[in-house]
């Protein structure tokens, strides 16, 4: 027995835990469309992976069913308890995954070591984005590919970054530290990579419908 059920809950507790099941529920209803949306783009992104491969945060390996077959993967999961769950889901696409515990910010790779990260809907949700993009750039070969797909902030001035503006500290809250109106393209320009090309596309998703795909090279 839990001490929340032999003292009962506060009322804050209780509050925000009715919020991040709404928000856990009105999500989960977009996202069998969502993953459909973006399948394809996926499909299009990971066909030439080979050599070593870095997913950052895989979670419930949503990204491992457009993988190549013959990958040195790696895994870096910080949720210990997806780690049983990735490895069997690897082992029935017949991928190796060689799962890591650490952080997105102090990558416990060694440097200019890894031909490709990737990284899904990450860089919403790290602390320090900054720090995130220069551990890829350490790990990355010269030459190496980081390939992300994210959702980003709407254009400034735009209503819907108004919105996004507005519900950032409650988004922020309902839904694991993500950030609906980071600014990840511009970061991604800054960070120091020797190209950076990306496409804009919108899914139908409420708040954080802008994203962007694309290849940053070292
Ligand atoms: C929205 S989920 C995306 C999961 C998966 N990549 C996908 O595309 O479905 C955001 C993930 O970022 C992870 N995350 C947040 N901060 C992190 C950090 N500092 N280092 C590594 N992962 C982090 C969380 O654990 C969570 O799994």
């Amino acid at each position: 027995m839990s001490v929340n059920q032999i003292y009962g809950e506060s009322p804050n507790q209780f509050y925000l835990n009715l919020g991040k099941n709404f928000f856990a529920w009105m999500m989960a209803k977009r996202s069998s469309t969502y993953n459909k949306e973006l399948g394809d783009r996926k499909r299009s992104l990971f066909a030439n992976l080979q050599g070593k491969v870095l997913e950052i945060s895989p979670r419930d390996g949503s990204n491992l069913r457009y993988y190549p077959p013959n990958i040195d993967l790696i895994g870096m999961e910080p949720d210990l308890q997806m780690h049983s769950y990735l490895q069997k889901q690897a082992k029935e696409l017949g991928l190796n995954i060689d799962l890591r515990f650490g952080n997105a910010e102090w990558l416990d790779i060694e440097d200019n070591s890894v031909d490709t990260v990737v990284a899904t809907l990450l860089l919403c949700s790290v602390p320090n984005i900054n720090y995130t993009l220069q551990a890829i750039l350490r790990v990355l070969k010269p030459g190496g590919s980081f390939l992300f797909i994210e959702h980003i902030a709407a254009p400034e001035g735009s209503l819907l970054r108004k919105i996004q503006n507005t519900i950032s500290p409650i988004w922020k809250t309902l839904a694991d530290n993500c950030y609906p109106d980071r600014e990840i393209d511009i970061a991604l320009q800054k960070a120091g990579f020797a190209s950076v090309n990306y496409e804009y596309f919108q899914v139908g998703l409420p708040i954080v419908s802008p994203h962007i795909i694309g290849v940053a090279t070292k």
